[in-house]
């Protein structure tokens, strides 16, 4: 080879050779990019992925679906973004641990060693436990079977002590770091937060409706003090009423019976003067048979005594509305007393009657083998009256009423039964709160049901209603029979 040739050889394998390097360095330059984008990428898969799994227990604290199915979420959440097998959950319940079924597998997993859950439960930190270490041969032998060699245990706190344990059986060949099950962990806690959160809630709920409540006793209690104290004022009025007409009534029926005693006497002295006047001749004698013949003095005497008898029932029905009055008038002041309901019912219908006799026919079916009732007769006849004239103003037209007694065990039994309009179910539902009426503004009060309610009650009794639209209302009220 001539020299030129070998100089132009020589450069030519030094810049092949300069090429091939510059190639070298270029390929290992690519491959370096190439993996660092690969970690990259890496790195942004596994950043999704925990995101994702944040997101989810996030989504899941928001959703608030109760303990169990939050719980039962978080855990499968959880196995999934560790690649687990299958998990459980278990939680302390009365101070003994419940443990869930097993999500992921189908056979039957038995419970950890006692010490596990302890350890857990007594301690607040995730822990990872191998399988081997637990000595349970039937655990040890399924997880073999499906590869798994250790469970992480991941605790729920609430109120600062561990209430929930989620078992998450992990893969032999899963390796991560530490930090992976921090997440799990604080995500746990997330979860934590929510059931603190819903306890709360429940807390204010609670006091909320207790405060709802005595306000409503309050607001019943409010009623019935106006309502007894419009009744006591009645009572004076009745009581006062009644006294003022007892004393003339007295007077009038005294003189009565002297009055009747005097006109028998003259009745007796004008059939005689009657017979003397037939064979007199006298001028006087015959303008006496003259007034005689006229006005028909016989049938006056009949007809005296015909209007004496009337007189007479009027004068005893006034005698009685004045006694209905006076037990009417007795209040609260009252002792309690044995009295009889049928009784009681006859004095409060005589008391009502006016407002009932245009539009009710009413049937009595009283058991008059009742014993007694031990309370106050004047309440319950309150009750009642209230029960008639709400039927009698729940009739549109002409009515029935039907009051029964009856006795059963030691109760005393009394349905009102009417065919009036009868009522839907949104009334049904209030009827006993105080201020309910469906009556115009001078109508109805609203108080009489939530009164009677409350007398019903201090009585050691109850009070039911069934009522159907178009055919009527039934209240049944059921007393204690008195000692
Ligand atoms: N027998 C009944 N038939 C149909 N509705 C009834 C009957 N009894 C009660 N109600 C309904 O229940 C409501 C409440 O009755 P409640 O006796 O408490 O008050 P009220 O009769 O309206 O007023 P108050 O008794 O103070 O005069 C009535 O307005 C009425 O709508
Ligand atoms: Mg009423």
């Amino acid at each position: 080879m001539s020299d030129a040739y070998q100089v132009a050889y020589e450069r030519e394998k030094q810049a092949r050779l300069a090429a091939e390097k510059l190639l070298d360095e270029k390929t290992r330059e690519v491959q370096s990019s190439i993996d660092m984008i690969q970690h990259q990428f890496n790195d942004l898969m596994r950043q999704k992925k925990e995101s994702d799994y944040l997101l989810a227990v996030a989504r899941l604290t928001q959703l608030n679906e109760g303990l169990s199915k939050s719980v039962q979420q978080y855990t499968q959440e959880s196995m999934l973004f560790l690649g687990a097998k299958f998990s459980r959950y278990s939680f302390i319940n009365e101070g003994k641990i419940k443990i869930s079924s097993t999500i992921g597998l189908d056979e039957f997993l038995p419970a950890l060693k006692i010490q596990a859950y302890k350890k857990i439960y007594g301690h607040h930190d995730r822990t990872t436990v191998c399988i081997k270490d637990l000595n349970q041969i039937e655990l040890e032998r399924i997880c073999e079977k499906n590869d798994v060699d250790r469970v992480v245990l991941l605790p729920i706190k609430s109120f600062g002590k561990v209430t929930t344990v989620c078992e998450i059986y992990l893969p032999k060949t899963i390796d991560f770091k530490s930090e992976v099950l921090d997440q799990c962990q604080v995500a746990g806690y997330q979860i934590g937060g929510m059931l603190e959160r819903n306890a709360n809630n429940k807390k204010l709920e609670d006091s909320f409706s207790e405060i709802t409540s005595s306000h409503d006793r309050l607001k019943q209690a409010q009623a019935q003090l106006v309502q007894s104290e419009k009744m006591a004022s009645l009572g004076q009025l009745s009581a006062g009423v009644a006294h003022e007409i007892n004393n003339p009534i007295g007077f009038v029926m005294s003189n009565f019976g002297t009055l009747r005693e005097y006109i028998d006497v003259m009745s007796e002295y004008f059939t005689l003067s009657g017979q003397l006047l037939a064979v007199s001749d006298d001028d006087i004698a015959k303008k006496m048979q003259a007034i005689d013949d006229e006005q028909d003095i016989k049938f006056i005497f009949n007809d005296i005594h015909n209007i004496m008898d009337d007189c007479d029932d009027g004068l005893r029905r006034v005698k009685e509305i004045v006694a209905n009055l006076k037990s009417f008038a007795r209040g609260d002041e009252e002792e309690a007393e044995d009295f009889d309901l049928n009784t009681c019912i006859e004095n409060t219908i005589k008391v009502v009657w006016n407002e009932l006799k245009y539009k009710v026919t009413l049937h009595k079916e009283f058991d008059e083998t009742l014993p007694l009732i031990h309370g106050h007769e004047g309440q319950i006849g309150q009750v009642i009256m209230n029960m008639l004239v709400n039927a009698a103003q729940a009739m549109e037209q002409e009515g029935e009423i039907y009051i029964n007694t009856q006795k059963q065990d030691a109760i005393i039994r009394l349905t009102i039964r009417d065919t009036a309009k009868g009522m839907p179910e949104s009334v049904i539902e209030k009827i006993f709160d105080p201020f309910f009426t469906t009556k115009g503004v001078n109508e109805g009060t609203g108080l009489g049901l939530s009164i009677s309610y409350g007398i019903i009650e201090k009585h050691g009794g109850t009070i039911k209603v069934e009522s159907e639209e178009g055919v009527g209302t039934s209240f049944i009220i059921e007393l204690p029979c008195g000692k």
